[in-house]
């Protein structure tokens, strides 16, 4: 990445790296929906650590969890220096975003579901629905407390 994309400690921007995960999770998103998807939700992001100007970043991306229309997308980032070739890649960030698929009038539209295979797509399915569940609490928790005051 580069220097006009750095902050002023001379590392990368936060919202690059976030900005970056939104469009490769946005990617997959319209992959598996095959259309049009929108972000709704950026519902984490951890940066794990710093990315330096001259990494090269490599984002990997997959449908963790489908509803009706939404579906959570997993973002891993990772970055190598420019000129370290055969230095391992670094796990600097991960995110977890909701993408809602949409029709040509921008309403909601059915997405396939999601069928885990392997051990690491069950754990997604399941983690995903663990956000999922905090998410819609905390929601009904924050709804009541404004029908309370
Ligand atoms: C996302 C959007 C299409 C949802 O529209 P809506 O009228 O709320 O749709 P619905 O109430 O029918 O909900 C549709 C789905 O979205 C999910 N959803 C809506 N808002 C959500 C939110 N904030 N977080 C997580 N999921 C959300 C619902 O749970 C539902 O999921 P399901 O179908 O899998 O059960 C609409 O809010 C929108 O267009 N937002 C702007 C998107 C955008 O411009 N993104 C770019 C940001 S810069």
């Amino acid at each position: 990445m580069s220097a006009r994309e750095a902050n002023l400690l001379g590392n990368i921007h936060g919202g690059e790296i976030v900005k970056l995960a939104d469009s490769t999770a946005g990617a997959v998103a319209q992959r598996h929906s095959g259309g049009p998807a929108v972000t709704a939700a950026l519902d984490e992001m951890a940066f794990l650590a710093p990315v330096h100007v001259g990494d090269i970043v490599r984002t990997y991306a997959q449908v963790n969890w489908a509803g009706r229309s939404s579906m959570e997308i997993g973002v891993r980032v990772e970055a190598q220096p420019w000129d370290e070739p055969s230095r391992e890649q670094l796990h600097v960030a991960s995110a977890y975003f909701v993408f809602v698929a949409i029709d040509a009038e921008g309403r909601a539209r059915d997405v396939p579901g999601v069928e885990p295979q392997s051990p690491d797509e069950v754990r997604r399915l399941h983690e995903a629905e663990i956000r999922r569940s905090h998410r819609l609490a905390r929601r009904a928790e924050i709804e009541a407390a404004r029908r309370e005051s």
